[in-house]
């Protein structure tokens, strides 16, 4: 018999990993089989388990108690199905766990893909239920799908970041002020919103410095220790992905007034100790499928497609040159890639994939 396999990580301690071998899940009445086939790894997945419980990433593929099933984006193959529409042999992109197949039940099946509308996902973000069958999808290009795994989902939020702080009249800011401005969302961001109007001004860790400077999207880039050369008289708008509650203290005591806006993005920090408590008036959780729902309304879910493929392919030839992409192969290699990215060891210009 085929075996397959799942890679858990312990809730308490995202160090702490279980990887376990166990037979290919049967594929019932309603149901589709798919076999995980090449998946990314960015902090991106490492805040799915920081916030798993609160934002209920844990519930997507569920583990034994205790244990988390870190969500991933991807690419898997059709290897069974008991439903109309979805084929063996189709290629599908969307939310997959770190395992050998993943047993979805297809609804809403039609030319372009399909909703998981398995009891368990029910409550939770539709956009993270969705499959997007590749033989329709006109974003789709064979040799792009590294970078479609490592990068749309990211690129995704970078868009409607970039476009609900327009749609906003930026809040009134002068300067955009980005943290974890190495991260793949935050230069994302960048990219759109470079020449748009307001400075786009980068803050990261001094070894990223570099990196983030010969990227070309941010105006100025900063180290978090040098936020006082902030203009300090400018209203500013702080675009959060580290979380780092330290440094956005410091930014609100220096700017005061001045800070217009802070939107919490990510916490690829890790450290979430003390950021709520630094919430007010002008702070905004910013949730991409939120400004997403709004455009759905505003121009329709075609028009922004379009506008998204548009941007995406915009972005495509200058994030070539900006990742290196490093593919392994296997679970051991998933595990070793997992316990890189989550200590924060991994390098910014690396791109890790893991294919199976
Ligand atoms: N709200 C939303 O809808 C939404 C959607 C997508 C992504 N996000 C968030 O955006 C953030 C960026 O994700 P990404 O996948 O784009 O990241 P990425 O490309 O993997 O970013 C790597 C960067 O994150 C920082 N970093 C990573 N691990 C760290 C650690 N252990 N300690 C300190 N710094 C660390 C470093 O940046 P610096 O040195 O520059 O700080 C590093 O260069 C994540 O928190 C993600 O969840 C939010």
């Amino acid at each position: 018999m085929t075996m397959s396999w799942t890679l858990a990580v312990a809730r308490d301690d995202l160090s702490r990993t279980a990887l376990s071998e166990l037979a290919v899940p049967e594929c019932g009445a309603g149901e589709a089989l798919l076999r995980v086939d090449r998946v990314g790894v960015t902090a991106n997945n490492v805040t799915y388990a920081v916030l798993g419980e609160s934002f209920h990433y844990w519930d997507f593929f569920p583990a034994e108690p205790g244990w988390g099933h870190v969500p991933l984006w991807g690419f898997a193959e059709v290897v069974a199905s008991a439903v109309d529409g979805v084929e063996v042999g189709a290629r599908v992109y969307g939310y997959l766990p770190p395992a050998g197949h993943l047993v979805v039940r297809p609804d809403r099946v039609d030319p372009r893909g399909f909703r998981d509308a398995s009891q368990h996902r029910a409550g939770l973000p539709s956009p993270y239920n969705s499959y997007v069958l590749t033989a329709a999808d006109p974003a789709y290009e064979p040799d792009l799908e590294d970078l479609q795994v490592l990068y749309r989902p990211l690129f995704f939020t970078s868009y409607m970041l970039a476009d609900q702080l327009a749609d906003n009249g930026f809040h009134g800011a002068d300067v955009l002020a980005l943290s974890s401005a190495s991260s793949k969302t935050a230069y994302g961001a960048a990219f759109l919103l470079k020449g748009t109007g307001p400075q786009v001004v980068g803050l990261t860790s001094p070894g990223n410095v570099a990196f983030a400077e010969s990227l070309g999207c941010y105006d100025r880039v900063l180290t978090y220790d040098a936020l006082h050369e902030l203009d300090a008289t400018a209203p500013t708008a702080y675009l959060d992905l580290a979380g780092n509650a330290e440094v956005r203290g410091r930014l609100q005591r220096y700017l005061g007034e001045w800070l217009v806006r802070e939107e919490i993005i990510g916490v690829t920090h890790q450290d979430r100790t003390g950021a709520k408590e630094l919430n007010g008036p002008r702070t905004a959780v910013f949730f991409a499928p939120n400004q997403l729902r709004k455009r759905v309304e505003d121009w329709g879910r075609e028009e922004l497609d379009r506008r998204f493929a548009e941007a995406w392919l915009s972005f495509v030839p200058s994030v070539r040159g900006w990742v290196d992409v490093r593919a392994q192969q296997g679970p051991e290699a998933l595990r070793d890639v997992w316990l890189e990215v989550a200590s924060g060891r991994s390098e910014p210009r690396v791109g890790n994939i893991v294919t199976f």
